[in-house]
């Protein structure tokens, strides 16, 4: 949760525009309503960037990045929400007021800041010794200057020395003052059965380990001996502050070349990353010698969607770690791989190469992660058929667990020919496999995905399709699953671009006609007919916009109006004065103050229309709640894509103008398809029916029964007779 306050949120978020934002990072120039520059997610040379002011929105045509001034510094800095926050109130100068926090709250806060502090303090210890010690000169420097390592790599990554002593980190931390139940908590000291206290790390050479954010929460220490008893690395326990399967090593050093170049290098060891990164390939990560979790690959993801992984060549490994690699492909990566030639690791190649030579190898040996496998694979098996049928089983899963099905078809073809099988055969096993898995996550009885992972990977998805993860499951049962999941986008963006708007009119109690807002008229449609969201994703936005209307809405409006009253006075009172100087006689001023008058209010109508459409989109594209915005964004930034054509022939009507159409049809067309899907329901239970059963006549009349109501009920609708009768506003 966010710890700035949502008075100051707002604050904040309405002082930020998004063509100054936006202007510090892009040459912007304007272009008709909007501006235009150079799209700094990917290279180009015309500029595919659009910046719209009034929407306070951004977005690239091209690769399609981008989003509210809140949404564009996460994603460019690669900043968390609050850190984006942050960066535009001290951009705009408004004072960031952190929350009050309850005393659960401020103990596990100082809990934390306890631990980061002991880490920090431990990190420039290491890094002292390393530098400016005598022991840590003669032992650890050299070592590293030993293996090639420069100076900048030292630095850069911050290594350091352990020294060779029983608790000299202890004793070093005590007189600064930490606590000693904090250098135990973090793993930096081992308290044994006899209530001892020592350095875990004593003699080792240092490697933190840093967040993205670059708070040291870990940290790996190699051994400089030889003797075989030694474990070569020890690494720090985890803890409140460190999570071993949600970091990378050097990711924090690599995130911005990551970016740059929208690939990211995997490596094994701390080694290999710095070498690697010292020589001129910066975008490298390590998984620290496990295998990679679902944790690190959607931290990696946030970065770029490309991932070759490096292995040294022994063939044994190759095969081992084949498996980890269909995990990469099912969060949605592309994964390429690259053998290093006989006997070299990242680390040794990146030492006896230039980064030319590096460059040129990885280019022309990296290879698809399928096409190698398959081959990898197939290498001896050719003649086998037992061999070659396992070889397909194989490939097959790892071509299923691909999400995107345009891919996934590229695939079968170019396997087809390498196994030389029938597309068609490999096609229904790939088929086979998605269903059996998602049979198999249908049964088990918990689902085994928390709330968060789901919305995460939906998030994550976003940025390519409108498809939802997290529908995979029901989406495999069917396409009238797909078919509702649509529906439900597109009744959503009508929502969020316009709910606020007053839709219709209708008679309250006391007889009256009153305005009925358009969020009002869609959230009674549904519960009139209790229908369900059926994606996670579109309930979670739901739920926002409601929160945003309840609470929010109308403490905005009253500010927004206030405001708007005092430039409505303003602009009258400068239009006066102009008439007074300019009028030549009586008649002539009160001709002059009707016109005056007829701008005041075409200028608060517009301005109050502005504000009322905006609303939604503008607070829930800045949303905290990484689902909600990325979802947002999508959806609304069609928008300017549309009106673009539009504003071309002005006279032509505008989505907004036919809402009283659209909107009615936009749920008839959800109700039809949650008819559709009860049919279909229906009818299964129908032929499933045992005839051999004493009820069976009964129990198929009542489905034939059912099946007619829904039948009708489908008709009805079509003929746009569900729908209640609305008085459209003039
Ligand atoms: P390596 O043995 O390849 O490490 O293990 P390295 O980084 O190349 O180290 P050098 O070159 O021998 O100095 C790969 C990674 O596996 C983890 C470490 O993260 C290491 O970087 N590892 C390895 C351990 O955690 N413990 C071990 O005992 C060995
Ligand atoms: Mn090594």
């Amino acid at each position: 949760m966010s710890r700035i306050d949502q008075e100051t949120v707002n604050k904040i978020l309405d002082a930020a525009d998004i063509v100054d934002v936006v202007g510090d990072f892009v040459q912007l120039k304007k272009s008709g309503a909007n501006y235009i520059g150079l799209c700094p997610f990917h290279n180009e040379r015309t500029p595919s960037f659009s910046v719209s002011k009034s929407k306070g929105l951004c977005k690239c045509f091209s690769c399609g990045k981008g989003g509210s001034a809140v949404g564009f510094l996460m994603e460019l800095e690669q900043l968390s929400y609050v850190e984006a926050l942050k960066y535009l109130a001290k951009k705009y100068n408004i004072e960031v007021k952190e929350h009050e926090m309850t005393d659960a709250e401020r103990e596990m806060a100082t809990e934390r800041e306890s631990l980061f502090a002991v880490n920090t303090f431990a990190l420039e210890e290491f890094e002292h010794n390393l530098l400016e010690e005598p022991d840590g000169r003669d032992i650890g420097l050299s070592y590293f200057r030993e293996r090639g390592i420069s100076d900048a790599a030292i630095k850069r990554f911050r290594l350091g020395y352990s020294l060779d002593r029983r608790d000299a980190l202890l004793q070093a931390a005590k007189s600064k003052g930490y606590d000693e139940k904090y250098l135990i908590t973090t793993g930096l000291c081992i308290k044994n059965d006899n209530g001892q206290v020592y350095d875990r790390f004593k003699g080792r050479v240092m490697y933190p380990v840093f967040t993205v954010s670059g708070k040291v929460v870990a940290f790996g220490g190699r051994t400089l001996r030889s003797d075989k008893n030694v474990a070569k690395y020890v690494n720090s326990p985890e803890s409140l502050i460190y999570t071993k399967s949600n970091e990378l090593y050097g990711l924090y050093q690599a995130k911005q070349a990551i970016v740059r170049k929208n690939k990211c290098i995997l490596v094994e060891g701390y080694m290999d990353v710095i070498s690697m990164s010292q020589s001129g390939i910066e975008n490298v990560v390590a998984s620290s010698g496990t295998s990679l979790t679902e944790g690190q690959i959607r931290l990696l993801h946030r970065f770029s969607e490309n991932v070759t992984v490096i292995y040294d060549s022994d063939a044994a490994g190759i095969k081992a770690s084949l498996r980890g690699i269909d995990m990469l492909l099912s969060e949605g990566l592309k994964v390429k791989v690259l053998l290093l030639p006989d006997g070299d690791d990242p680390d040794s190649f990146a030492q006896s190469h230039t980064l030319e030579e590096i460059e040129a190898y990885i280019a022309e040996n990296e290879t698809d992660f399928i096409r190698f496998k398959t081959k990898i694979l197939l290498e001896g098996a050719e003649n086998d058929p037992i061999q070659r049928a396992a070889v397909i089983t194989d490939i097959v899963k790892s071509i299923s667990f691909i999400p995107d099905q345009i891919s996934q078809l590229v695939y079968i073809g170019e396997c087809s020919r390498i196994l030389q099988i029938d597309e068609k055969v490999l096609k229904l096993e790939v088929e086979k496999r998605i269903s059996q898995r998602a049979e198999a996550e249908l049964k088990s009885p918990h689902n085994t995905q928390t709330p968060d992972q789901d919305a995460h990977k939906a998030a994550v998805d976003y940025g390519t399709s409108m498809a939802d993860p997290r529908d995979r499951r029901a989406a495999v049962s069917g396409k009238a699953f797909q078919l509702l999941v649509s529906c439900e986008m597109n009744l959503l963006r009508y929502v969020l671009k316009y709910g606020m708007v007053d839709f219709c009119d209708v008679m309250n109690e006391d007889g009256q006609t009153v305005p009925l807002k358009l969020i009002d008229y869609v959230n009674d449609e549904l519960e009139a007919d209790n229908i369900e969201l059926v994606s996670e994703a579109v309930k979670s936005v739901f739920e926002a916009v409601k929160v945003q209307v309840s609470q929010y809405w109308a403490e905005d409006e009253a500010t927004f109006m206030a405001d708007l009253d005092k430039r409505r006075e303003a602009f009258w009172q400068q239009g006066q004065n102009e008439i007074q100087q300019t009028a030549v006689d009586l008649t002539d001023i009160k001709k002059k103050e009707i016109a005056l008058k007829e701008e005041c209010d075409n200028m608060y109508a517009s301005e109050c229309e502005r504000f009322t459409t905006d609303y939604l989109e503008s607070r829930l594209a800045s949303s905290a709640d990484d689902n909600v915005r990325r979802l947002t964004t999508e959806l609304v930034s069609e928008k300017y894509q549309l009106s673009k054509v539009y504003s071309k022939y002005s006279k032509v009507e505008t989505e907004r103008d036919r809402l009283i159409d659209l909107v009615p049809k936009a749920i008839a067309t959800l109700k039809e398809a949650h008819i559709t899907v009860l049919l279909a329901e229906e009818r299964e239970r129908l032929i499933n029916l045992d005839k051999t059963q004493p009820g069976y006549a009964e129990a198929a009349a009542e489905c034939l029964q059912q099946i007619d109501t829904y039948t009708r009920l489908r008709m009805e609708l079509a003929r746009n007779l569900g729908v209640r009768v609305i008085v459209p506003r003039r």
